[in-house]
């Protein structure tokens, strides 16, 4: 059973360090007394988490949260030939000691110690290193042990909405998760990874970032987890929530937010610590007259469930329908998600059995199957569990309130 702890004694410490104590301090987040939060902790320690590894802490501050800083790799730690190629270059090279050390003004802010899980480029990181990062962050966060305030995750930008959905999904306390990346490597003119970092770790430590799921923070801008995806290949900005938006920003490196804490009503979390591994399962691409073929093949390849980046809002062609079925029919899922990557896939009719994504995009909704796999839920759980927030909307009877 998760247990209340009250933080009111943290939270106002916190405020004062990163608010109170600046004149110039541009935003008023509030009295310290809106930031009495409870702060859920679940009770039990993680056995098969990996043990934390701390290669760098910062000389002890009083008075300043304490953040640990997790490093998988990706371009906040890359380096390139030349100072302008923004394009081609090896990611994960740098350390994290490297990656603080290079913004001093991080230790004004908050304590950090970090630890280097890995350091490859986002499109590499395994089902295995997902699974072992969310065991990491609640134990260091949500234990009965914890002694820490945040967590800020530096990651690759290809796939880091997948990494912050899956710990959206999976972390049991609400303190702050912070995902952030880079578009351009260490070495580029303008690097956007130290003031990133910079703003990920503000971030976290506010108390008013509690209570709010796993967060990316690039660019100036603050979004929820559930919701933020990459939508450039190349540029800064990349990073949009398409219909709910922003949920706060950064001025001068000071976070702020629109609303008062809020979790999104299609979102469930799940406690992963009994599992041991995440089952195998695939993305397949909608375009015209794709027969979805390779669902056998995949099968054959040890794949445990689906979901199809339909076309539109999950579509499939008549054969793709008829052959999803038939995978359906010996027992694998098969949820239908869009290419189109925003908006929503509704439960239909015309593909019997197949489970709708709702707003989650194809990357999303793999990870959702995953855990609900994982977690040995039934072929109708795992429906419910994808549609049952959306049918409650779908299904309103009005007369019912009136
Ligand atoms: C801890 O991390 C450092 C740096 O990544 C590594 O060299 C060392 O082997 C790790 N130690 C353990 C016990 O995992
Ligand atoms: C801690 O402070 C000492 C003394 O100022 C300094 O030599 C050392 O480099 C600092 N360590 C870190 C990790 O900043
Ligand atoms: C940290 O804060 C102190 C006191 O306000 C200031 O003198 C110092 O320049 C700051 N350091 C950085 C790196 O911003
Ligand atoms: C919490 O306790 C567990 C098990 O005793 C231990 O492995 C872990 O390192 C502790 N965590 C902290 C942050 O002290
Ligand atoms: C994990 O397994 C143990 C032993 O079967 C059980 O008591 C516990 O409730 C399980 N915990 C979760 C979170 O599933």
């Amino acid at each position: 059973m998760p247990t209340k702890v009250s933080s009111l004694a943290v939270a106002a410490l916190a405020a004062a360090s990163l608010f109170g104590s600046s004149a110039a301090a541009p935003l008023a987040l509030g009295s310290a007394a809106s930031f009495e939060a409870e702060l859920v902790k679940s009770d039990t320690v993680d056995s098969s988490a990996p043990q934390l590894n701390i290669t760098y802490s910062s000389n002890y501050t009083e008075h300043l949260p304490r953040t640990l800083i997790l490093a998988t790799g990706g371009t906040i730690a890359g380096v390139s030939a030349s100072d302008t190629d923004s394009t081609t270059y090896t990611a994960g090279v740098v350390g994290v000691e490297e990656l603080v050390v290079a913004v001093p003004q991080l230790l004004n802010v908050s304590n950090i110690d970090g630890m280097q899980v890995s350091n490859v480029g986002s499109e590499s990181i395994t089902d295995a290193m997902a699974l072992s990062l969310t065991k990491l962050v609640n134990n260091a966060l949500c234990a009965s042990n914890a002694s820490y305030d945040a967590v800020v995750i530096t990651h690759g930008t290809d796939t880091l909405e997948e990494t912050a959905f899956f710990l959206d999904a999976t972390v049991q306390c609400d303190k702050p998760v912070v995902v952030v990346g880079a578009m351009r490597p260490s070495t580029a003119v303008s690097a956007d990874g130290p003031n990133n970092l910079l703003q990920a770790v503000t971030t976290a430590v506010a108390p008013e970032a509690r209570e709010r799921g796993t967060l990316i923070v690039m660019n100036d801008r603050i979004c929820q987890a559930y919701f933020c995806q990459k939508a450039n290949s190349n540029t800064v900005d990349t990073f949009e929530s398409p219909e709910p938006g922003f949920i706060g920003g950064l001025l001068s490196d000071k976070p702020f937010f629109y609303s008062s804490a809020s979790t999104p009503t299609f979102k469930r979390v799940y406690d992963l610590r009994n599992v041991s591994s995440l089952p195998p399962v695939e993305v397949l691409y909608g375009y015209q007259g794709t027969d979805l073929g390779l669902l056998d093949a995949a099968v054959e390849r040890g794949a445990k469930g689906f979901v199809i980046a339909g076309t539109g809002a999950g579509s499939l062609s008549d054969t793709g329908a008829v052959n999803a079925a038939a995978v359906v029919d010996n027992g694998v899922p098969v949820v239908r998600s869009s290419k189109i990557n925003v908006g929503f896939t509704v439960p239909s009719s015309l593909y019997p059995n197949t489970i709708a994504a709702g707003s989650l995009n194809p990357v999303k909704a793999r990870r959702l199957l995953q855990i609900l796999l994982a977690l040995g839920k039934s072929p109708k759980e795992v429906k419910q569990a994808f549609e049952e927030p959306l049918q409650s909307y779908l299904t309103l009877d009005i007369k019912k309130y009136y």
